[in-house]
């Protein structure tokens, strides 16, 4: 065979496979730049667009539970590390590589109210909060479905933070996040759950974290007088609970994950007493339960504090400390020191976290600092020894005069000063 010929085999070659279709991708949304613990991500297998039979693998097994072209996994661990790979029509994919990050991101995105699940039609504020005060370079954005959306902030540059307002459109499930523009700093994400029900069982809009206590919400549209719910695990109901629209897991574990949902019986009574008794189921909602990445302790004496984190990875090295002035509960102030230790003179709530490169510890829990009861313990250190000492020297002052009044043979005028004395040593008393 000649030269050309080669070519032309070549050629031919490329177009049977042109015509075939090219190799499905696997691609991330959100479009993060690294997946940390407690991440909802989806990988998406793509041809060319659209819904198409798919066979996904992950570290080489096919597997059974992922058959769509989505595949959406919750509060992801680094249980999730792997190779993912998905074949479409004969065609297999390069392998994508998933690297979910024990750490906490750079800011804080929460819901200024309420849970992970919202009417149609509904919305809520999500507030952003950083470390910095460049929130100007932040950016938002929402993933319904498969589209990224950019979304404008409100920026308080007083409050040191900005909000949004977080809607469905016509999506039945919409992840937020926000990006420092040009950098890999990101918040967490929040993923919102639309349903069509009057009755809602909301689950919190954070992921659930093993060893703390989870609150489930049963709530009906409207808030109505609710006269009865009951709460079900996997279709299973769980014992009675109080408050009656509530229902708490204390002490968290995996051992509580599963699909949990209510039944309500209520009356909308706040527009008409003899409004009609209803009743209703919500959609069930998954709770998974993580490990979730190492948290922050601070220890205290006086008015120093100590941060620590006995399970951080190597790579912490500095830390990073928080203020919020107890009459100011909504802003939080990042102190200037990076150390381990830190003095602090200002009354509030403190918080740390370690700083451990492309990611952080989780917070501490909140230490409160008050000025007074310190301060009045010093005080006592310094006016008990003092009360003392004078105590000691008056008995010393009278001894020493009656031994001078019994020398000289004065005895009743002295005896009229000891006494006075006396009574200025109770007075003082
Ligand atoms: C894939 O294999 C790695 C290394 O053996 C393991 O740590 C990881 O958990 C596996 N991933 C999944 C999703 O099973
Ligand atoms: C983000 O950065 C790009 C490139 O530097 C710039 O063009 C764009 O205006 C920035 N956007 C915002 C919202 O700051
Ligand atoms: C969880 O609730 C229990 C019982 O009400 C309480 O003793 C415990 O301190 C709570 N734990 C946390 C982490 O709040
Ligand atoms: C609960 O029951 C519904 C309807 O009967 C069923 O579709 C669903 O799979 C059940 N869920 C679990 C976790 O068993
Ligand atoms: C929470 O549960 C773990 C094990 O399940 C146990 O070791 C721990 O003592 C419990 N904590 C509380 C506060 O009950
Ligand atoms: C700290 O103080 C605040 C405000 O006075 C209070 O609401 C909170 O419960 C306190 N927290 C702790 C851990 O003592």
């Amino acid at each position: 065979m000649d030269m050309r010929s080669l070519l032309t085999l070549s050629v031919l070659l490329a177009l049977i496979r042109g015509n075939k279709g090219q190799k499905p991708i696997v691609t991330l949304r959100p479009k993060f730049p690294q997946v940390y613990a407690g991440d909802d991500i989806t990988l998406i297998c793509n041809r060319e667009g659209g819904s198409k039979p798919t066979t996904w693998f992950i570290n080489e097994t096919s597997s059974q539970t992922h058959q769509d072209y989505l595949m959406l996994l919750t509060a992801v661990t680094p249980d999730n590390n792997g190779v993912y790979e998905c074949e479409q029509g004969g065609m297999k994919s390069d392998p994508f590589t998933l690297t979910v990050l024990d750490l906490e991101p750079h800011a804080q995105l929460s819901p200024s109210v309420g849970g992970a699940v919202m009417t149609k039609g509904e919305g809520r504020n999500l507030v952003l909060q950083t470390d910095d005060d460049d929130l100007e370079n932040w950016i938002c954005y929402v993933l319904r479905g498969v589209n990224t959306f950019a979304i404008g902030l409100d920026i308080n540059k007083e409050m040191k933070r900005a909000v949004f307002f977080a809607e469905f459109k016509e999506a039945e499930r919409a992840t937020f996040w926000c990006k420092k523009n040009t950098t890999v700093l990101r918040s967490n994400a929040v993923t919102l759950k639309m349903t069509e029900l009057m009755v809602m069982l909301v689950p919190p809009a954070v992921p659930a974290l093993k060893g703390e206590n989870l609150t489930l919400r049963c709530e009906v549209w409207g808030k109505p007088k609710l006269d009865k719910a009951v709460f079900y695990k996997n279709n299973k109901s769980l014992p009675k609970s109080s408050p009656e629209d509530t229902y708490t897991i204390t002490n968290a574990t995996q051992s509580d994950n599963g699909m949990y949902s209510c039944h309500a019986t209520y009356r909308y009574t706040h527009i008409s007493a003899k409004a009609a008794m209803k009743d209703g189921d919500a959609d069930a909602q998954e709770l998974k339960v993580i490990g979730g990445p190492p948290a922050a302790v601070i220890s205290a004496s006086a008015n120093s504090l100590k941060c620590s984190c006995p399970d951080c990875p190597a790579s912490c090295t500095s830390y990073h400390w928080y203020h919020t002035p107890f009459n100011d509960p909504f802003t939080r102030e990042k102190r200037s020191e990076n150390d381990e230790s830190i003095n602090v003179e200002k009354e509030g709530e403190y918080r740390c976290r370690r700083d451990c490169g492309n990611g952080f510890s989780r917070f501490s829990d909140i230490h409160n600092y008050t000025d007074q009861p310190v301060e009045f313990g010093h005080m006592w250190y310094i006016l008990v020894p003092a009360l003392i000492l004078f105590v000691i020297i008056i008995v010393l002052i009278i001894v020493l005069k009656y031994r001078r009044c019994g020398r000289m043979g004065i005895q009743a005028p002295g005896r009229d000063a000891d006494q006075d004395t006396l009574m200025s040593v109770r007075y003082v008393r």
